[in-house]
């Protein structure tokens, strides 16, 4: 699991840096960036470490593209030996482009088209069908095609376990109404909600037998896979999807061996992947819970998914065996697609405050009063930053449910504080607590990254600073009203060439802002002027 990236005085020595480099600058200086995006290198490399070791040697880990797809990350990802789970073909290009083996992709898509079934088939890429129509759409591609144009077909069904929604319904998908995988409906007769057993009739009759047909139907179906949800999920309910997800292969298992033939006398399904979904805490500093925490608890929930396979069906670099083996391990290559818990903790924003303000009160009196015992003003202001519903989408689209910590950096890079108690005595940090609102740059009023939040008095040419933007950040970036994406720099924190804050640090632009030439073209051609 990273280290927590938000250190303010790593965040201090960082934003100097910047200035001494040009790359941040006061607004005056009519250069430089408004805002970036400040990944802590150590802390991204530190996390794909842990996730491998977390898990033993027959897990695949493709780190989930959608979460902060730059190729910086991607790379980072495949030296540490991960594989990629691509959510569209570009993704799935991307994955090819940086190097990532074939047999370590993993293509999920809801809306996959023959074009793009076609593509991912002559690859090798491993395919997560979302429904059953999907894998007929897939058998009529390979019975056009000669079996020796393509390598063989590693396929899978996404199936839905069924366990309901997380404290987020947007990004909870494991509901009735879902859109993803064929669902599991339960059967009642059978099934007791304190216990998740293994009893087969265990799903309602139809989703399961026809599942259960479509194994008998095509041989060349090897893989299972489920996905519950990302963020605001317990590991206890990542859990019970996997419970989910074993049963099911079980009762594959079961009737294909009682049903086949030869060759169904080992174990079709080589390939279970349990998807992402581990939270991140973006409530304080710690990173957790840690994917060897949630190593425990999959443990306890579904021990034969740890039984490490004979060698010769499996290996680390997750390519697996057809079928074969009867010995009492699951003969798997298990697959997770973690995303979030591997990114959000790993980088913060810094957006300069281009302009700050205290706003009035519905009654017209203005905003800034003495708060009562001469402890400090109330009152909302508002801080105008360069990062609103373009970088910070949900926070803004979905207020409320999407959580981040801030904190206020002066012109310098100096921490902020509150000074609680009184006013400013000549400490350039200490300052009185106010209510803001963080606004963006956006034409519209709900362009706002948090309401009514209690921080050190913000004043214009101030670095607002917002926690734990490494995942589902940059990936929702929103073209709404021509903006560019910002720039991403990549640091290092090291303890030699200290600088006032007794640390060394190397920054570097990792890509830079998104050239207005390029957000232009997104609206169409230029150059030709009249049509
Ligand atoms: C199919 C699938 N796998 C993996 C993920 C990654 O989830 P997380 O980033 O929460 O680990 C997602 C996220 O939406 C997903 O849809």
């Amino acid at each position: 699991m990273p280290p927590a990236a938000y250190d303010s005085r790593q965040v201090q020595i960082v934003l100097q840096s910047l200035r001494a480099q040009g790359i941040l600058q006061p607004s005056k200086a009519r250069a430089g960036e408004d805002v970036v995006i400040a990944y802590d290198l150590d802390a991204l490399h530190t996390g794909f470490d842990s996730l491998v070791k977390a898990f033993p040697l027959h897990f695949l880990h493709c780190y989930a593209i959608k979460a902060a797809p730059m190729g910086f990350i991607l790379q980072a990802a495949i030296r540490a030996g991960l594989g990629l789970e691509a959510a569209s073909i570009l993704e799935v290009e991307s994955a090819l482009f940086h190097g990532c083996p074939p047999e370590k992709i993993v293509f999920d898509s809801p809306a996959k088209t023959y074009k793009e079934l076609d593509f991912a088939l002559s690859k090798g890429i491993h395919i997560n069908a979302n429904t059953l129509e999907e894998l007929d759409r897939i058998a009529s591609i390979l019975s056009a095609t000669s079996s020796s144009t393509f390598p063989p077909p590693s396929i899978g069904l996404r199936i839905n376990p069924l366990v309901g929604a997380g404290t987020i319904q947007e990004l909870s998908v494991a509901t009735a109404t879902s859109k993803f995988g064929v669902p599991l409906t339960l059967d009642t007769s059978s099934f007791s909600s304190s216990s998740f057993s293994c009893s087969s009739s265990y799903f309602s009759l139809s989703n399961k037998h026809k599942v259960i047909s479509y194994f008998h139907k095509y041989p060349w179906l090897t893989g299972l896979h489920i996905h519950v949800g990302s963020q605001g999920l317990g590991m206890d309910q990542l859990a019970q999807g996997v419970k989910v997800l074993i049963a099911l292969t079980e009762e594959v298992e079961e009737s294909l061996s009682k049903n086949g033939g030869e060759m169904e006398r080992g174990r079709r399904i080589t390939t279970l992947d349990i998807g992402g979904g581990l939270a991140a805490n973006y409530l304080s500093n710690q990173a957790m819970p840690t994917h060897a925490q949630l190593v425990e608890v999959l443990r306890e929930a579904a021990p034969s998914l740890f039984v490490p396979p004979p060698l010769s069906s499996s290996n680390r670099n997750g390519s697996s065996g057809s079928s074969g083996s009867s010995g009492s391990g699951p003969c798997v290559r298990v697959v997770t697609e973690y995303g979030r818990s591997l990114t959000a903790k790993t980088a913060w924003l810094a957006s300069r405050v281009e302009y700050a303000f205290d706003n009035h009160e519905e009654d017209g009196r203005e905003g800034q009063r003495e708060e009562e015992g001469g402890r400090g003003t109330i009152g909302l202001r508002t801080a105008i930053l360069h990062a609103g519903a373009d970088v910070l989408l949900r926070e803004c689209y979905v207020p409320g449910k999407f959580y981040h910590r801030f904190t206020v950096h002066d012109k310098d890079g100096h921490l902020a504080e509150v000074k609680e108690g009184g006013k400013e005595e000549g400490q350039v940090h200490a300052r009185t607590p106010r209510l803001h609102n963080l606004a963006g740059p956006l034409c519209f009023a709900g362009d706002v990254i948090v309401s009514g939040i209690k921080l050190p008095k913000v004043e214009s040419g101030d670095w607002l600073v917002v926690h734990d933007v490494g995942g589902y950040t940059l990936a929702l970036f929103s073209r709404y009203c021509s903006r560019a994406a910002p720039a991403v720099v990549g640091y290092r924190i090291g303890r030699e060439g200290g600088n006032e804050a007794g640390m060394g640090v190397t920054v570097e632009v990792l890509q830079g802002r998104e050239a207005g030439e390029s957000v232009l073209e997104f609206w169409g051609p230029r150059g030709e002027r009249e049509r």
